[in-house]
């Protein structure tokens, strides 16, 4: 009988920034309930995805050396939970060339395993649906799904339940990438302990965020921009204070740290307009380095050809 060995598949997967990020209490589980609005971001991540003797993971490009290769990746994790549910061994190579920052509150790792698991769908052929990998996505980690689903959304729960948001027009960003990453947990602990001392500010609900998302207009949105874990990350990083700073100096309309940071995404008026900021701020000293981006992007999807490296 004739085998064929199925082509490599390659998959882009998008970064996010959350345009808003209430955070609410502690629950019980670890987690906190959030109201999140994602937005998924240009800046992205690339893998190809190989049939192979074992389960391989490779990293290349962007934090690469700061990366595991192991079972603690949440890509090796995706690809088990992908074999498990199709009944078959894990047999694959995964090469995962980085172009997120890695701890970088920008959801590089859920990105991966986002893309691990549209690229091991299509590579095995698999023939699952978009709700069914989201299934698998919610179990692998809360950013995962909407990695999945792209675009712009609204989060609540762990931030894995999504409903797609009205976003018109393209948004233009500048990323401020930090020396070294912060771990998720530790900024959502920090918060805590923030809240048990004093009562930080919390953001109320995002409608009128919303309502400027629908109207695509990047002047009405940006003072509505906000993140409960700011507080956190300013206060295990002060220095995030001058960075934010500068790109609004540099003449961004509003700057926010993404996530969990240390990653500061700055809004500005146009993609000229983010690449003057980007340029100012990458001589100003107060980042590692400067990306720009733009957003709503579609989540991670297969690529017609391998991009040229
Ligand atoms: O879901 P994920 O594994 O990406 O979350 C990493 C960590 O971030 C959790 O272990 C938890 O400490 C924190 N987290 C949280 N509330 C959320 C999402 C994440 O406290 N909604």
């Amino acid at each position: 009988m004739l085998s064929v060995v199925p082509s490599p598949v390659v998959v882009r997967a998008p970064s996010k920034v959350n345009l808003h990020l209430g955070v609410g209490d502690l629950r019980a589980d670890g987690y906190h309930d959030l109201t999140t609005v994602f937005q998924a971001l240009s800046l992205s991540d690339d893998l190809r995805l190989a049939p192979a003797a074992s389960l391989t993971v490779r990293v290349t490009g962007e934090g690469a050396a700061q990366v595991p290769t192991d079972r603690t990746n949440l890509v090796w994790q995706a690809a088990v939970a992908l074999a498990h549910l199709a009944g078959r061994a894990p047999l694959v190579e995964i090469a995962i060339a980085k172009g997120i920052p890695v701890a970088g509150g920008m959801a590089g790792g859920s990105a991966d395993a986002a893309a691990a698991l549209v690229g091991l769908n299509e590579l095995w052929d698999l023939g699952l649906g978009r709700d069914e990998l989201a299934s698998v996505a919610a179990e692998l980690g809360s950013d995962v799904p909407f990695a999945l689903h792209g675009g712009t959304a609204l989060g609540t729960g762990r931030g894995e339940q999504l409903l797609p948001v009205l976003s018109r027009n393209t948004f233009h960003w500048v990323l401020a990438l930090a020396k070294d990453g912060l771990s998720t947990p530790s900024v959502f602990r920090e918060l805590d302990r923030l809240r048990e001392e004093g009562d930080p500010p919390r953001l109320g609900h995002p409608q009128k965020l919303l309502q400027a998302l629908a109207a695509g207009d990047p002047h009405a949105l940006a003072p509505l921009l906000g993140n409960d874990l700011q507080a956190a990350a300013l206060s295990l990083k002060p220095e995030l204070r001058r960075t934010l700073r500068a790109g609004v100096g540099a003449g961004a309309l509003a700057g926010l740290v993404s996530g969990s940071g240390p990653t500061c995404a700055f809004l500005c008026e146009t993609e000229e307009a983010a690449i003057a900021v980007a340029a100012e701020l990458a001589g100003a000293g107060v980042c590692r380095s400067v990306r720009t981006a733009s957003g709503p992007v579609p989540g991670a999807r297969v690529l017609d050809h391998e991009p040229q490296a």
